[in-house]
């Protein structure tokens, strides 16, 4: 079984952060999304992995390298623009070979372990074509969605579907067997331009191939949006080892769970975890809340922040109250005294700034 991860794409609803980044190396609890995709694949047995890059491949392959830090063996599939997901099973059709695979949108992140996902497509005596698995969703209009028959089998697959046969969105995760390559030949681009996932499974139904479906349990997040990204970080700060390997003076106090990385100080504050702290970081005379994870070498003063996720290199001085962000490297927030009082921003295009 080989493992293809899908980390190309526009971004186009995480700008202006995937201006200068991949939106699958943003950080949740300080390791990048795509991290926890590829871990989850190695400890369910899969370390040869495909990974479909674009134009931040450079970028994701610095970060990933040849996947020996995970003891997976990785291979590079640029792909030269954001084509669709049945795109990408098209052009990895030379990695994969006449192997069964998984398929694992590398912004996604789940709860559950892949193992028992890969074990009931792996132990049947007769494997069904694919495999999806699906999570009832309150918004199914921005998925996928399936509609099962009686038996819970799958007979009709829709992307993004105005009126929702069902509440079951496809989550980011597939298993197929080699049948899926004459599926992704077969269809014609949809209306938005891109070669559907979702329409290669429905040729697969269409043609009398088994599609079976499983209902993922635990929660599972498509970080592709601020909101949801906040989510994740929020849930992965919930599972962290506390940790305190920088310094802390008497005058600061440190509550619940907290990663402290070696090298970070907290000066005349308080940390209230689930938090994280990168390592070179400081804290001075600020309140760090639950759920915020703070990058590496930033510098914290006089402010007070919440449910956050800052990236490398940040600065945020005199903010009373900062929450629900997403801070991209090295931009700076500040508090000045200089009259007239106004609000002085340089932002990048597409970015969102709240004001109070
Ligand atoms: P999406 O989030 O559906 O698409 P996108 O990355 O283009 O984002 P946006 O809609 O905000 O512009 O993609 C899911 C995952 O699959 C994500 O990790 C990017 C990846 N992907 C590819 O690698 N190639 C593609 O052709 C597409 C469409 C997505």
């Amino acid at each position: 079984m080989k493992g293809l991860i899908l980390a190309g794409g526009a971004g186009t609803r995480l700008r202006p952060i995937t201006y200068t980044s991949a939106k699958q190396l943003v950080p949740v609890a300080n390791t990048p999304i795509l991290f926890y995709g590829l871990q989850s694949m190695v400890d369910a047995g899969i370390t040869d992995i495909g990974i479909i890059v674009g134009d931040t491949a450079a970028e994701v392959m610095t970060a990933v390298g040849d996947g020996a830090r995970w003891g997976a063996r990785v291979t590079y599939i640029p792909q030269d623009a954001p084509l669709g997901l049945a795109h990408c099973v098209l052009i990895a059709r030379e990695f994969l070979g006449a192997d069964d695979f998984v398929m694992y949108l590398g912004d996604n992140l789940l709860e559950q372990d892949l193992n028992t996902f890969v074990a009931a497509f792996t132990g049947q005596s007769e494997r069904p074509a694919a495999q999806i698995l699906l999570k009832a969703v309150p918004d199914p209009q921005r998925f996928g969605v399936a509609e099962l028959d009686a038996s819970g089998h799958v007979v009709r697959l829709v992307e993004k579907p105005a009126e929702p046969p069902s509440d079951l969105a496809l989550v980011g995760v597939y298993l197929f067997d080699p049948t899926i390559h004459e599926a992704v030949r077969a269809i014609e681009p949809s209306a938005r331009g891109e070669l559907e996932i979702t329409d290669a499974i429905q040729w697969l139904v269409e043609n009398g191939r088994r599609v079976q479906s499983q209902l993922l349990t635990g929660w599972w997040i498509d970080t592709g949006k601020l909101t949801p990204l906040l989510e994740a970080n929020r849930l992965l700060l919930e599972r962290i080892s506390p940790r305190l390997e920088g310094t802390i003076d008497d005058a600061s106090s440190i509550d619940g769970r907290v990663v402290l990385e070696r090298g970070a100080r907290v000066v005349r504050s308080q940390i209230r975890g689930p938090v994280v702290i990168g390592a070179g970081s400081a804290i001075v005379d600020s309140y760090i809340g639950p759920h915020t994870a703070v990058g590496n070498n930033c510098t914290i003063e006089h402010s007070e922040i919440e449910h956050s996720v800052l990236l490398e290199g940040v600065r945020v001085s005199g903010v009373p109250r900062l929450q629900d962000s997403l801070l991209g490297r090295e931009a700076v927030v500040t508090r000045t005294h200089a009259k007239p009082s106004a609000l002085r921003l340089m932002v990048g295009d597409h970015s969102q700034i709240d004001v109070e």
